[in-house]
């Protein structure tokens, strides 16, 4: 792939500018995408808390999960870290110190929404605080159960915002219904619950990721899951355990797109999850009628991966909604561009949290598709795409958000002329071999 980086100030930051040009042959080859940004997270929350040696094998380098690491290294956990291999070596949840410092989230909302389950149960003062973007995320979502449950928070808007302070107290078990389809909050109760008095229970009435049930299990914590309820019994102590991170589908999908739009296209993507509560881009794939295959197919550490091949084929629109939409909420930026290569119209609605992710995901995807002279309107809760146009170029805006930046980059692989992107610093949050890989390939 042919690309230019200049590197500009504004303020305190590099923005790294990028002139992208379109692919100049079919895609081909393989991909060990890299490890899931949501499992890496959960393996170094539960294995700082457990008591022992755990060993996370494909964790995910990128800046938001290194934020986690740092947290619990703030703790005086023990975290060493080779490569993609991190070794947690801890006394247990108990022997956590209290930090000195604010603890920095960054850019990580998951960091953010998952650590309330943690700092409010922890016997000290601690204060944490993000980037710009993090800071008008809502935390309300997870203050308001974890206040339920007796935990002191405060911050900026009755504690809705970061800088947040909260001050750990013993906390009192909850059975708690979902307001918001939100694998974050379900966690940060459930997290919470394995310190709280007895037993909490979380109702969810859309199914969302289950990696935090995965791995509590693996870690030896007391859980049920009995249809749409799952309840944790208080447990003081885990038992440290290996993890092995699959793939990020939410990685894959930025080039399980590009196969299926660039002409003639043929890619493998090695080692993938494939949760079912993560695998909506796979059916609606399917249901686009683009080429896809599963193979290698299995289980390890009680997470589903496999290897997907995905062969380019005539595209036809869809309906995205209801419980598919936390399948694939992650993805919905680069289904959009799948959207505008398919013949027909595409709706995407049930999605208005896409309003509060790294930035307004439905403005920013309406904004960078329309620039391209894609035919597509924003909605309340969505998108509406009227396929097939040719895409021409121009000048995007990343929104300091990584799946927005990646999905320009794909999206000028099919462009007619060149593309500039005015940042893509933010792709090192998930995916810090992002360009490697569209190198390999694009066979440049
Ligand atoms: C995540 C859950 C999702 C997702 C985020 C990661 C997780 O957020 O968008 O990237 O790891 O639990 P919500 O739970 O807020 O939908």
């Amino acid at each position: 792939m042919l690309y230019k980086l200049y590197t500009t100030r504004e303020g305190d930051d590099d923005l790294q500018q990028i002139q992208l040009e379109p692919a100049k042959s079919r895609l081909s080859g393989e991909l060990q995408i890299p490890g899931d940004k949501s499992i890496s997270h959960r393996a170094i929350m539960l294995g700082s808390i457990a008591k022992g040696t755990s060993v996370v094998k494909n964790f995910l380098n990128g800046e938001d999960c290194l934020h986690t690491i740092d947290i619990f290294r703030n703790f005086g956990v023990d975290i060493q870290q080779n490569g993609t291999e991190v070794t947690i070596s801890s006394s247990g949840f108990s022997s956590f110190k209290e930090p000195t410092v604010p603890l920095y989230f960054g850019n990580s909302g998951t960091t953010a929404r998952l650590m309330f389950g943690i700092l409010p149960a922890l016997p000290f003062h601690t204060v944490i605080h993000g980037d710009p973007h993090l800071t008008i995320r809502p935390m309300d979502r997870v203050v308001q159960p974890l206040t339920l449950m007796g935990a002191n928070i405060d911050g900026r808007n009755n504690g809705n915002y970061l800088p947040i302070a909260i001050r750990g107290t013993k906390l009192n078990s909850i059975h708690y219904t979902l307001p918001v389809k939100s694998a974050q909050v379900k966690s940060a109760v459930l997290l919470a619950g394995l310190f709280a008095n007895g037993e909490t229970t979380v109702i969810e009435n859309t199914k969302t990721r289950n990696h935090t049930e995965n791995m509590l299990a693996a870690f030896g914590a007391d859980l049920s899951v009995q249809g749409n309820e799952i309840t944790i019994t208080n447990k003081n102590e885990l038992r440290s355990t290996n993890v092995t991170v699959p793939g990020d589908i939410s990685s894959a999908a930025f080039f399980l797109v590009a196969a299926a739009i660039v002409p003639n296209s043929v890619l493998t993507l090695k080692d993938v999850g494939l949760n079912a509560t993560r695998t909506g881009i796979m059916d609606v794939l399917k249901k686009m009628n683009a080429n896809v295959e599963i193979n290698n197919e299995r289980k390890s550490g009680g997470e589903m991966l496999g290897d997907i091949t995905v062969t380019y084929n005539e595209l036809k629109s869809t309906v995205i909604e209801g419980e598919l939409i936390p399948r694939l909420i992650d993805e919905i930026p680069i289904i959009a561009l799948l959207a505008t290569q398919a013949s027909g119209t595409t709706v995407i609605k049930d999605a208005a949290e896409l309003r509060v992710k790294e930035t307004d995901r439905i403005k920013a995807v309406v904004h960078n598709l329309t620039t391209l002279g894609a035919s597509i309107e924003e909605t309340e809760d969505g998108m509406i795409i009227h396929g097939k146009t040719p895409l021409t170029g121009g000048h995007l805006k990343s929104y300091s958000d990584h799946r927005i930046a990646m999905m320009a980059v794909i999206a000028s692989l099919i462009c007619e002329r060149s593309v500039t992107l005015d940042d893509i610093s933010s792709i090192a949050v998930s995916y810090p071999n992002f360009f490697d890989h569209v190198k390999k390939i694009t066979n440049g």
